[in-house]
Protein backbone atom coordinates (compact mmCIF):
# COMPACT_ATOMS: atom_id res chain seq x y z
CA UNK A 1 0.00 0.00 0.00
CA UNK A 2 1.75 3.87 -0.73
CA UNK A 3 2.48 5.75 1.91
CA UNK A 4 0.35 9.15 1.39
CA UNK A 5 0.92 12.27 3.31
CA UNK A 6 -2.09 11.96 4.89
CA UNK A 7 -0.82 8.78 6.65
CA UNK A 8 2.84 9.64 7.90
CA UNK A 9 1.41 13.58 8.90
CA UNK A 10 2.40 13.01 12.62
CA UNK A 11 -1.29 13.00 14.15
CA UNK A 12 -2.54 15.38 16.99
CA UNK A 13 -2.72 13.56 20.26
CA UNK A 14 -7.04 13.50 19.87
CA UNK A 15 -6.27 11.55 16.39
CA UNK A 16 -3.82 8.92 18.27
CA UNK A 17 -6.10 8.45 21.12
CA UNK A 18 -8.93 7.47 19.20
CA UNK A 19 -7.06 5.21 16.93
CA UNK A 20 -5.29 3.58 20.10
CA UNK A 21 -9.12 3.52 21.99
CA UNK A 22 -10.08 0.77 19.13
CA UNK A 23 -7.55 -1.10 20.53
CA UNK A 24 -9.08 -3.20 23.29
CA UNK A 25 -7.11 -4.45 26.23
CA UNK A 26 -6.93 -6.05 29.24
CA UNK A 27 -6.68 -3.83 32.66
CA UNK A 28 -4.06 -4.34 35.78
CA UNK A 29 -3.04 -2.74 38.69
CA UNK A 30 0.69 -2.35 38.98
CA UNK A 31 1.68 -2.87 42.52
CA UNK A 32 5.11 -2.30 44.31
CA UNK A 33 6.67 -1.33 47.54
CA UNK A 34 5.92 2.65 47.99
CA UNK A 35 8.09 4.80 50.88
CA UNK A 36 4.78 4.58 52.63
CA UNK A 37 3.37 1.39 52.05
CA UNK A 38 1.85 -0.55 49.26
CA UNK A 39 0.65 1.53 46.26
CA UNK A 40 -0.47 0.70 43.00
CA UNK A 41 -1.41 2.20 39.05
CA UNK A 42 -3.97 0.98 37.04
CA UNK A 43 -2.35 0.51 33.99
CA UNK A 44 -3.29 -1.02 30.41
CA UNK A 45 0.24 -0.93 28.69
CA UNK A 46 0.93 -3.98 29.87
CA UNK A 47 2.66 -6.81 27.42
CA UNK A 48 4.40 -9.81 27.20
CA UNK A 49 7.84 -9.54 25.61
CA UNK A 50 10.12 -12.79 25.85
CA UNK A 51 10.36 -15.84 27.25
CA UNK A 52 14.04 -16.54 27.37
CA UNK A 53 14.40 -14.74 29.89
CA UNK A 54 11.17 -14.32 30.56
CA UNK A 55 10.20 -10.49 30.26
CA UNK A 56 7.14 -7.96 30.63
CA UNK A 57 6.76 -4.77 29.55
CA UNK A 58 4.52 -1.57 31.50
CA UNK A 59 4.32 2.02 29.80
CA UNK A 60 4.68 4.44 33.19
CA UNK A 61 3.73 8.28 32.72
CA UNK A 62 6.10 10.36 33.98
CA UNK A 63 3.87 12.64 35.21
CA UNK A 64 2.30 9.83 37.55
CA UNK A 65 3.21 10.05 41.08
CA UNK A 66 4.19 6.58 41.34
CA UNK A 67 7.50 7.36 38.19
CA UNK A 68 10.11 8.18 40.73
CA UNK A 69 9.76 5.05 42.97
CA UNK A 70 8.16 2.48 40.25
CA UNK A 71 11.60 2.67 37.71
CA UNK A 72 13.84 0.64 39.74
CA UNK A 73 11.95 -1.03 42.41
CA UNK A 74 10.57 -4.75 41.69
CA UNK A 75 6.61 -4.61 40.82
CA UNK A 76 3.86 -6.99 40.55
CA UNK A 77 1.11 -7.03 37.57
CA UNK A 78 -2.12 -7.66 39.11
CA UNK A 79 -4.66 -8.65 36.21
CA UNK A 80 -8.02 -7.77 37.11
CA UNK A 81 -10.77 -10.06 36.49
CA UNK A 82 -14.27 -8.66 35.78
CA UNK A 83 -15.53 -8.04 39.19
CA UNK A 84 -12.68 -5.63 39.95
CA UNK A 85 -13.30 -3.03 38.39
CA UNK A 86 -13.83 -0.73 41.26
CA UNK A 87 -9.91 -1.34 41.86
CA UNK A 88 -8.84 0.11 38.40
CA UNK A 89 -10.79 2.61 39.48
CA UNK A 90 -9.10 2.87 42.90
CA UNK A 91 -6.02 3.02 41.17
CA UNK A 92 -6.57 5.52 38.41
CA UNK A 93 -7.27 8.14 40.73
CA UNK A 94 -10.42 8.01 42.38
CA UNK A 95 -9.82 6.65 46.07
CA UNK A 96 -12.87 5.70 47.45
CA UNK A 97 -14.27 3.30 44.94
CA UNK A 98 -13.21 0.22 46.39
CA UNK A 99 -11.03 -0.71 49.98
CA UNK A 100 -7.76 -2.45 48.24
CA UNK A 101 -7.13 -6.20 50.09
CA UNK A 102 -3.39 -7.15 49.74
CA UNK A 103 -2.16 -10.46 49.68
CA UNK A 104 -0.49 -10.91 53.10
CA UNK A 105 3.08 -12.45 52.78
CA UNK A 106 3.80 -11.85 49.41
CA UNK A 107 7.68 -10.69 48.35
CA UNK A 108 6.19 -7.52 46.23
CA UNK A 109 2.88 -5.97 47.36
CA UNK A 110 -0.07 -7.67 45.61
CA UNK A 111 -3.74 -7.44 45.68
CA UNK A 112 -6.08 -9.92 46.84
CA UNK A 113 -7.35 -12.24 44.49
CA UNK A 114 -6.18 -11.11 40.76
CA UNK A 115 -7.11 -12.85 37.94
CA UNK A 116 -3.26 -13.50 37.61
CA UNK A 117 -0.65 -11.70 38.44
CA UNK A 118 3.13 -11.58 36.98
CA UNK A 119 5.92 -10.73 40.09
CA UNK A 120 9.00 -8.81 38.30
CA UNK A 121 12.72 -7.32 39.17
CA UNK A 122 13.25 -4.42 37.54
CA UNK A 123 15.51 -5.50 34.48
CA UNK A 124 15.82 -2.54 31.71
CA UNK A 125 14.08 1.22 31.19
CA UNK A 126 13.77 2.86 27.88
CA UNK A 127 12.82 6.48 27.04
CA UNK A 128 9.15 6.23 25.98
CA UNK A 129 8.80 10.06 25.00
CA UNK A 130 6.56 11.46 27.92
CA UNK A 131 6.39 7.45 28.95
CA UNK A 132 8.97 5.51 30.78
CA UNK A 133 9.13 2.07 28.96
CA UNK A 134 9.71 -0.81 31.78
CA UNK A 135 10.87 -3.88 31.51
CA UNK A 136 10.86 -6.86 34.06
CA UNK A 137 12.10 -9.92 34.88
CA UNK A 138 9.21 -12.40 35.82
CA UNK A 139 10.15 -13.91 39.42
CA UNK A 140 6.74 -15.01 40.00
CA UNK A 141 2.72 -15.73 38.64
CA UNK A 142 0.03 -17.19 39.18
CA UNK A 143 -3.78 -17.41 37.70
CA UNK A 144 -6.97 -18.21 38.62
CA UNK A 145 -10.00 -18.88 36.54
CA UNK A 146 -12.64 -16.30 35.54
CA UNK A 147 -13.74 -13.84 33.32
CA UNK A 148 -11.40 -10.76 32.62
CA UNK A 149 -11.93 -6.99 33.04
CA UNK A 150 -11.03 -5.10 29.56
CA UNK A 151 -10.89 -1.48 28.09
CA UNK A 152 -12.11 -0.43 24.77
CA UNK A 153 -13.48 2.30 23.51
CA UNK A 154 -12.67 4.35 26.49
CA UNK A 155 -14.74 2.08 28.37
CA UNK A 156 -14.66 -1.00 30.57
CA UNK A 157 -16.20 -4.20 29.43
CA UNK A 158 -15.61 -8.37 29.65
CA UNK A 159 -13.93 -11.03 28.35
CA UNK A 160 -15.97 -14.72 29.03
CA UNK A 161 -13.61 -17.17 30.23
CA UNK A 162 -13.59 -19.59 27.20
CA UNK A 163 -11.96 -23.46 27.16
CA UNK A 164 -10.94 -23.44 23.64
CA UNK A 165 -8.31 -21.08 22.83
CA UNK A 166 -5.59 -20.59 19.82
CA UNK A 167 -2.72 -20.75 22.34
CA UNK A 168 -0.94 -23.28 19.78
CA UNK A 169 -0.54 -20.76 17.03
CA UNK A 170 1.26 -18.03 19.17
C1 LIG B 1 -7.92 1.84 31.89
C2 LIG B 1 -6.74 2.69 32.31
C3 LIG B 1 -5.48 2.39 31.84
C4 LIG B 1 -4.36 3.16 32.22
N1 LIG B 1 -3.13 2.80 31.74
C5 LIG B 1 -2.04 3.50 32.12
C6 LIG B 1 -0.74 3.10 31.69
O1 LIG B 1 -0.57 2.12 30.97
N2 LIG B 1 0.33 3.83 32.12
C7 LIG B 1 0.18 4.92 32.94
O2 LIG B 1 1.19 5.53 33.30
N3 LIG B 1 -1.05 5.32 33.37
C8 LIG B 1 -2.16 4.63 32.99
N4 LIG B 1 -3.41 5.01 33.42
C9 LIG B 1 -3.52 6.20 34.25
C10 LIG B 1 -3.14 5.93 35.72
O3 LIG B 1 -3.88 4.84 36.25
C11 LIG B 1 -3.44 7.17 36.57
O4 LIG B 1 -2.70 8.27 36.07
C12 LIG B 1 -3.11 6.97 38.03
O5 LIG B 1 -3.67 8.05 38.74
C13 LIG B 1 -1.62 6.90 38.31
O6 LIG B 1 -1.45 6.82 39.70
P1 LIG B 1 -0.31 7.65 40.44
O7 LIG B 1 -0.41 9.07 39.94
O8 LIG B 1 -0.60 7.46 41.89
O9 LIG B 1 1.00 7.04 40.04
C14 LIG B 1 -4.53 4.26 33.07
C15 LIG B 1 -5.81 4.56 33.56
C16 LIG B 1 -6.90 3.79 33.19
C17 LIG B 1 -8.28 4.10 33.74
Amino acid sequence: MPVTPESIAPPDSAALRACMSRFATGVTVVTFAGDDGPRGATMNSFTSVSTDPPLVLISLARRARSHDQLIDRPFCVNVLGAEQEPLAMQFAGRPGSAEPRWTPGARVPRLANPLAWVECDPWRSYDGGDHTLLLGLVTGLGHRDGDALTYAWSRFGTAAEAADGIEHLI
